[in-house]
């Protein structure tokens, strides 16, 4: 008699349990995410929104994740992005009190543009407030009350109703976080207003599978460049020829910090370019600690750092690890992008940022990066010379 009580009560109890255990995993699992706190100071969830599409084909290669990063102002460049990219992209988007409507417009747009759903994940970052420990979790999209109907018959007033992002902009953590929230292994690190080259993702893919094995060090870089605002963006070698031509296209940032983005040689690029030969690579050595080429690369090869204050030389961070990492850099034949409106200097805004951050990078961040490089990298200090922020 006593036995079976007791066989009552254990199964009762593990019964309660599993039961206490669904309830939990339903209203937190099903409501909420979790969000990983990240140097003290973010709160980030992955996979806010995800692609429906994996892009896994049976030629067996690796696709190439475009991964970039956003805040509010960017919503229309996301919603065009998947006219330009037939693989997976991968968003970081970064929102405050203000502009968190932005993540309802995404989940519109990934609920009712098939296009956006197939290849569209988006992370979510957000500042931590004062004297906060922890990250909240961050609510669930629910099923819109908005039928897409109304919502893409509505869709520009919709997102004028989002106000633009104001503030400071982890452009370091962004990228790291689209990178590390991407579907495939393979990645092209881009800034979110810049137009691709026509079938780039499909062009690049063989080559940078043989390339970017994730044992190889090898980063391959895509040429840039600038348009006149408001003319044509060319979209193939044959058209940007003719656009640099006419003086409508240029190399990017040709008239402002060109050290940074010049990459040698371009004649040869065009040579190598052609339409009847096949997309190839040539290595091109470090050219100085302010390169900010931009990068397609493995997941194994390393992250830049999360703690780079916002317009201090985040990109040139990144490019410097790789060089004192040991990595070789390859130029792409054939692909490219372009950015609406050619740089001239800093805007006020722009330059009221950089003011702002530049004393806590010159006293805190300057020292835990060159530390960091130093003691994982001690073989190439020389090689790759010194970074200043
Ligand atoms: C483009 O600019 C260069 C240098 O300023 C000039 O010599 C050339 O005539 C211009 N070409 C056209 C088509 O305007
Ligand atoms: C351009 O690059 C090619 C291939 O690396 C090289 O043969 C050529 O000499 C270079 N030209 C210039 C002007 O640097």
């Amino acid at each position: 008699m006593k036995n079976s009580y007791a066989i009552f009560f254990i199964f009762l109890n593990v019964f309660i349990l599993l039961f206490l255990i669904i309830l939990l995993k339903n209203i937190l699992g099903r409501e909420y995410y979790f969000s990983e706190i990240l140097e003290n100071q973010y709160c980030v969830t992955y996979n806010y929104l995800e692609a429906t599409e994996s892009f896994r084909e049976s030629d067996g290669l690796e696709p190439i994740s475009l991964a970039t990063h956003a805040t509010s102002d960017m919503l229309k460049t996301l919603e065009n992005m998947p006219k330009m990219w037939n693989s997976p992209i991968s968003v970081a988007i970064f929102v405050d009190e203000k502009t968190q409507k932005s993540l309802d417009y995404l989940q519109n747009l990934h609920n009712c543009d098939k296009e956006f759903q197939r290849k569209m994940t988006i992370h979510v970052a957000f500042r931590k407030s004062a004297f906060q420990k922890r990250c909240p979790p961050l609510l669930r999209p629910k099923n819109s009350e908005t039928s897409c109907f109304e919502f893409l018959s509505h869709q520009k007033s919709y997102r004028d109703r989002i106000p633009s992002f104001f503030g400071l902009y982890p452009f370091g953590l962004m990228r790291n976080i689209a990178r590390k929230g991407a579907k495939s292994d393979i990645h092209f690190v881009m800034d979110s207003d810049m137009i691709v080259s026509e079938g780039m993702d499909q062009k690049i893919k063989r080559i940078a599978n043989q390339m970017l094995d994730g044992k190889l060090k090898n980063v391959i870089l895509v040429r840039r460049f600038e348009n006149v605002v408001g003319t044509e963006i060319p979209r193939n070698v044959k058209d940007l020829e003719e656009s640099m031509r006419n003086n409508i296209t240029f190399e990017f940032h040709h008239k402002y910090f060109f050290k940074g983005h010049k990459i040698p040689n371009l004649t040869f690029w065009r040579t190598q370019s052609q339409d009847n030969l096949p997309v190839s690579t040539w290595n091109e050595p470090y050219s100085n600690p302010d390169w900010e080429p931009q990068p397609i690369l493995h997941r194994n090869s390393p992250l830049g750092p999360d703690y780079v204050p916002s317009r201090v030389k985040t990109m040139c961070s990144v490019i410097y690890k790789l060089c004192r990492a040991g990595y070789n850099f390859h130029v792409i034949s054939h692909v490219f992008n372009v950015q609406e409106g050619i740089k001239l200097d800093n805007t006020v805004y722009g330059n009221a940022i950089a003011h702002h951050q530049y004393t806590y990078a010159r006293d805190k961040v300057q020292e835990r990066f060159t530390k960091e490089m130093d003691w994982k990298y001690p073989g190439t200090k020389e090689k790759c010379g010194h970074f200043v922020f």
